[in-house]
């Protein structure tokens, strides 16, 4: 008899075929001569009806069945008389592998609150909600190399330990062994983004992307930031920034446009119960052109918008979360993407634009979620980017090797870095990033 998954069971359609099939208890309910189990076993959010009765070799143990019990059913599948599914098996025997002892588990079938489940990270990916978001990320990791794949660039690894800091906001955590302070001869730290390593890849292979997690030692305790996160960061030689920006908005339709197509119950799930008119806004955004303004455009709009920002909006100041959603859901109504920023709120590695005081950088901003992707056009140039460095006080000697790609046949070359969770925040409707990583790690909360 075949074990196959429910999800592979109930595509199948075989009404009259014997299936053996493992899972979790959802619930269960029974009288003196007939017993059913919804059963599921992470496949699809669609469960298994499981059918007993005194017929069933191990009828009598449906007592001690009861929500989150893990048990093998083996039967035949048969077209459901009941209503709520059209297939459901007719068991010929059950077996109670793993008790769930109803007084102590604590997923029980009532609907929970998402702190509550927060707090039980370790069994939540039993609950519908879960194994949902946890499908639906992975299903995005399938859908980001497969775009890629398709355009031809390369899957690099750059290291999780480095010795350079990237971004330069002074946010890295850094690594030592308990014997010797510094195991590596210097002072290493985790990533916070793989970009530079990047650079020096796609300036040997043109058309590259790297794709792993993250780590940011920020204080900040928001619904949008994680101190370990997942990053995809395309690195592409000879594209400039309108390049740049045509391949992040291509990139972004294409992953909706993926899920749509591999995942749609999960996010059909998702609308029902977290967001609504979920699929009309992801179709909407693969329709439509996204907003394209450099940032003293952006300035603009938000000081005659009228509205009491928190935060200053003066030519000079970054653009928060409250501005990037009050441009993107009530100005514009579609992605948009600012270019052009500021250098003075922007790392060394961006490119000095003729003006002199801004750079090629880009964000683009989603509704509800506002920067999903930051990228830029690099400095190519080797004077005008150790003068940067240098004026940044940052050591010239520590990014030699940087600055050899400019040495040596150096060319223009741009790249982004899409965050995954902040990506499935926006595909699930869920509105803390906590919910959206198994074991999220935030400052304070590192469990497992
Ligand atoms: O804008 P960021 O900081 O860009 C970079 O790191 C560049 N080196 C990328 C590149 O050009 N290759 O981060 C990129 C994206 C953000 O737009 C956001 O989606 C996500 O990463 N992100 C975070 N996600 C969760 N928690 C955090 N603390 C995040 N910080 C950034
Ligand atoms: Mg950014």
């Amino acid at each position: 008899m075949k074990r196959l998954k429910i999800k592979q069971i109930l595509a199948s359609e075989q009404a009259g075929e014997k299936f053996k099939v493992g899972g979790w208890v959802r619930s269960a309910r029974m009288s003196q001569t007939v017993g059913f189990i919804d059963l599921t076993d992470g496949s699809s959010i669609a469960g298994l009806q499981i059918v007993l009765d005194s017929e069933t070799n191990g009828f009598d143990m449906l007592k001690d069945i009861h929500t989150g019990c893990s048990v093998l059913a083996e039967g035949t599948l048969i077209e459901s008389p009941g209503k709520g599914q059209k297939y459901e098996l007719k068991a010929d025997k059950i077996t109670l592998l793993g008790e769930a002892d109803p007084e102590t588990y604590p997923i029980q079938k009532k609907k929970h609150t998402l702190e509550f489940l927060r707090q039980k990270a370790h069994l939540r990916v039993r609950t519908n909600t879960f194994s949902a978001v946890f499908r639906l990320r992975s299903h995005l990791s399938q859908g980001i190399h497969d775009f890629f794949r398709r355009k031809g660039f390369f899957y690099i690894h750059a290291p999780i330990i480095t010795t350079s800091d990237c971004e330069g906001a002074g946010q890295m955590f850094q690594v030592s062994a308990p014997s010797e302070k510094e195991f590596f001869g210097r002072p290493a730290y985790l990533t916070v983004s793989g970009q530079l390593e990047a650079e020096l890849m796609a300036l040997g292979l043109s058309e590259v992307y790297t794709f792993g997690p993250t780590f940011r030692a920020e204080n900040s305790n928001t619904p949008r930031h994680l101190s370990e996160f997942w990053m995809v960061e395309p690195e592409m030689a000879f594209y400039d920034l309108t390049d740049n920006m045509d391949l992040a908005e291509e990139f972004l339709k294409a992953l909706l446009e993926y899920m749509l197509e591999n995942d749609l119950e999960d996010l059909e799930f998702m609308e029902r119960w977290y967001q609504k008119g979920l699929l009309e806004q992801l179709r909407n955004i693969i329709e439509k052109p996204f907003e394209r303004m450099n940032y003293t455009e952006a300035i603009d709009y938000l000081q005659k918008s009228g509205k009491d920002f928190e935060f200053p909006t003066e030519w000079g100041h970054d653009i928060q979360t409250e501005h990037e959603r009050y441009l993107t859901e009530e100005k514009i109504g579609v992605p948009v993407i600012i270019y052009d920023y500021p250098a003075s709120i922007k790392p060394f590695y961006m490119r000095l634009n003729d003006d002199g005081k801004t750079v090629a950088a880009m964000d683009v901003l989603l509704p509800r979620i506002g920067e999903i992707i930051g990228g830029s056009q690099r400095e190519e140039r080797l004077d005008v980017l150790s003068r940067r460095i240098r004026k940044l006080g940052l050591d010239e000697e520590a990014f030699n090797w940087y600055l050899d790609t400019r040495r040596f046949g150096t060319v223009v070359h741009s790249g982004f870095g899409l965050g995954l969770e902040r990506t499935l925040l926006f595909l699930s409707g869920m509105a803390n990033i906590r919910d959206v990583i198994p074991f999220p790690r935030t400052p304070g909360n590192a469990e497992f």
